[in-house]
């Protein structure tokens, strides 16, 4: 008998499939449909802060600072989802209705907004947070050691406040990013050494705790920015991806595998069976699902699975753990082959 059973944050997961933020989980029907479909647990549609500054009647400001284009997207296109207290409602009632972990997912500008919204998503019952954390740096004046610092507090801040686990999804356009998966996924009794502005309200004889993320979800797929020629207008790129787009998470799992507290969730391009493999082979604790569910329906999940387990069983593998990060640079007897960046002709043979 095959084990797929998968501890991720602390949560107990069936199976390491994730069904990935999107509108197929922004509404309760959905959520259920994904629930039904065999995944190990769901992470929500983001609520935006757009979404709570519509609410409050403030949109206009809101939208054109973000520059999020999930979020105004939403907004001026789909202003039937759901608002805030909609919201905390989907986390109550899909945590009554199913039976895998509900992780709702959070978008927000404000430290105030973070915190209050975290604040209630944990008291609806969320079993963790999923931090969808997207600035999009147009402003020549903030430097990227500033942009990384935000990024540290925002962390800071909201594992302060809460008890459940916390995830951070962010994008892979970082100068150093093994230092920022470092400062994101290093449990310190230290500040951070250097690199960040920014290290918790220590005062007087209180102790700096820096929090690790529970989980790096690797890499957000950002709204794909285009142009339509005939037009002459701006226009959005295909919003799926394809398994080639596996490359970047994959790279950055090996070789963050095994250096950090945090758990490593792959998202972006994982369409088949075999994508997950590599992902786990890589060290991920578990891969999220998305274009591959638009594009396939949500029976993906099963064949995905068979497609995992068949794989397994060909190899001799009884449980994730037995594979789990064997090919990670950690494990690996040749760990300069995970940090060529170029082709080298002779390898190459094709130039
Ligand atoms: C239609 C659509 C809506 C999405 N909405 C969100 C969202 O609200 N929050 C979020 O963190 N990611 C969102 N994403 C990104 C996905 O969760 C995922 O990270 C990304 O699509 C890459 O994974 P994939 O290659 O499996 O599609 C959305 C993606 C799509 C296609």
């Amino acid at each position: 008998m095959l084990d797929l059973k998968t501890s991720y944050m602390g949560l107990s997961l069936k199976n390491p499939l994730v069904v990935g933020s999107s509108s197929l989980t922004g509404h309760l029907a959905g959520v259920k449909k994904c629930a039904a479909s065999g995944a190990g647990a769901i992470v929500l549609k983001s609520l935006f802060e757009e979404q709570i500054a519509a609410e409050a009647g403030q949109l206009g400001e809101y939208a054109e600072y973000s520059g999020h284009g999930e979020a105004t997207d939403y907004l001026h296109r789909y202003g039937m989802e759901l608002g805030p207290s909609e919201y905390v409602s989907l986390v109550r009632q899909a945590k009554q209705e199913t039976d895998v972990p509900i992780i709702p997912s959070l978008n927000c500008l404000s430290e105030e907004k973070w915190l209050s919204y975290a604040a209630k998503l944990e008291r609806a019952g969320a079993d963790a947070l999923e931090l969808n954390v997207a600035w999009l740096p147009t402003s020549a004046k903030v430097t990227a050691a500033e942009l990384e610092a935000r990024y540290c507090k925002t962390l800071q801040l909201v594992k302060q406040q809460l008890s459940i686990p916390v995830a951070m999804k962010i994008g892979p356009y970082f100068t150093s990013f093994a230092n920022l998966g470092d400062l994101l996924g290093r449990n310190r009794t230290q500040p951070p050494p250097f690199g960040v502005g920014w290290c918790g309200p220590a005062s007087g004889e209180q102790k700096i705790v820096w929090h690790a993320a529970d989980s790096l979800v690797l890499f957000n797929r950002f709204y794909q920015f285009d142009i339509d020629i005939d037009q002459l207008e701006l226009t959005a790129g295909n919003p799926y991806s394809t398994s080639d787009e596996l490359h970047t998470p994959l790279r950055w799992v090996s070789l963050l595998a095994g250096r950090l507290d945090s758990d490593l969730a792959v998202t972006s391009g994982v369409h088949n069976g075999a994508d997950v493999i590599k992902a786990l082979l890589a060290g991920a604790t578990v891969t999220q699902l998305c274009s591959t569910l638009f594009q396939n329906g949500l029976e993906q999940v099963g064949r995905i699975l068979e497609e995992l387990t068949s794989w397994m069983e060909r190899h001799g593998f009884k449980s994730l753990e037995d594979f789990r990060g064997r090919l990670s640079q950690e494990k690996s007897a040749s760990p300069e082959q995970f940090e060529r960046l170029q082709y080298i002709k002779l390898f190459v043979g094709v130039e």
